[in-house]
């Protein structure tokens, strides 16, 4: 079945092609970054318009590299949610659009559900059950998985995200958006040990994060090095490093704790942050001890893409879940209410 995947929640427009027996066709991305920089962040209705004014030509692109024309389409998977409506309706409308005039069924597909299942893509994929770290902008969850559409939420930031803590400290460090490749480039430059800031939650039980007092603790520090005789190119590296270097321990010992909770031995990490290096080895490090594996997609499918919605859509849309008529484009949407593959329906938001 070949399927055309569309991702528009965000600020990237992303569009693959995926056939469920020869894997990836071919995909593409076109990038707001440069558009909202100016800003500091999404500007939600300039991501919609662009995205109006990307996604089509786009589709064509993406047909054209993979060699298939528009009529071999066989189902359509776009990102119903979570993110920006206005966003979200873009792809939905184009992709219930072309779904009626080809006679293909559509299905709206859970971004997060679709960073989960990035590394799937890769050789050598996760097997089932496995342990899922999710980071990105606006999710960090850790999520026990059995199966597609079977999930547990073990634990979940309980305020700011992963991401927008990397986002909010490179604004605090005078870098562009989105921060975390920024922050994680000037952290190279790091003295380790000169700063040493707090594991946020690490000292009592559970699965849950907080990085709010985190980011506190990073102003007020950006705060006294300015007040200290200035904030030189140095000490933001040392800041960017302490920061980073806080943010891979709480995510390791959180994640160590749920792999000897649920006695998985595969961690998979999936969203934006997972191409931050040193998590990567972080996790590595701690997983080889238990002797369990650490999964995650290439750089390019951590980050919002298009493939990622087209395999995870590609799964469900060959069980046979489809959308009813309706647009589905849902802001909010807790991912353990997404049913199994067994289940009949996506979700009880659809006709
Ligand atoms: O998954 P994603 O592309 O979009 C959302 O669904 O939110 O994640 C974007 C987030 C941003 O906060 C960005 O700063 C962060 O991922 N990010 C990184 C890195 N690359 C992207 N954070 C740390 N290190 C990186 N290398
Ligand atoms: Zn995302």
């Amino acid at each position: 079945m070949l399927i055309l995947g569309i991702e528009t929640s965000c600020d990237e427009t992303g569009v693959a092609l995926f056939d469920t027996n020869e894997g990836l066709l071919a995909h593409g991305l076109f990038s707001q970054i440069d558009m909202h920089a100016d800003y500091g962040g999404v500007v939600p209705e300039l991501a919609s318009r662009d995205h109006v004014r990307k996604l089509l030509p786009l589709c064509d692109q993406v047909l054209v590299d993979a060699g298939r024309a528009r009529s071999d389409i066989e189902g359509i998977a776009y990102t119903a949610g979570p993110g920006l409506i206005g966003a979200l309706m873009v792809g939905g409308s184009v992709a219930h659009a072309l779904g009626f005039a080809l006679g293909v069924p559509v299905l709206g597909v859970h971004h997060m559900e679709g960073h989960l299942l990035a590394p799937m893509l890769e050789e050598n994929p996760p097997a089932f059950p496995f342990v899922a770290l999710l980071v990105s902008g606006g999710h960090t969850q850790l999520v026990r998985v059995d199966g597609i559409g079977e999930y547990e939420l073990l634990g979940e930031s309980v305020d700011d995200a992963a991401g927008e803590a990397f986002d909010k400290t490179a604004k605090m460090l005078g870098l562009d958006y989105p921060g975390g490749p920024r922050v994680a480039a000037l952290a190279e430059k790091g003295t380790p040990g000169r700063y040493r800031f707090p594991r946020p939650m690490t000292d009592r039980p559970g699965l849950d994060f907080s990085f709010s007092g985190l980011k506190t603790y990073t102003l007020n520090t950006v705060n006294a090095a300015k007040d200290a005789g200035g904030l030189d190119e140095q000490a933001r590296a040392d800041i960017a490093l302490a920061f980073e270097s806080a943010v891979v321990d709480t995510l390791t010992i959180k994640c160590r704790r749920a792999l000897e909770a649920t006695g998985c031995k595969r961690l998979v990490i999936a969203g934006g942050v997972s191409a931050n290096r040193r998590l990567r080895a972080g996790l590595e490090a701690m997983a080889s001890k238990l002797s369990a594996g650490v999964f995650y997609a290439r750089p390019e499918f951590c980050t919002d893409n298009g493939a990622m919605i087209a395999y995870a859509g590609a799964q469900r849309l060959l069980a046979g879940q489809r959308d009813g008529e309706r647009i589905v484009a849902v802001p909010r949407w807790p991912m353990n209410t997404l049913p199994s593959l067994a289940e009949p329906r996506m979700n009880g938001l659809v006709d």
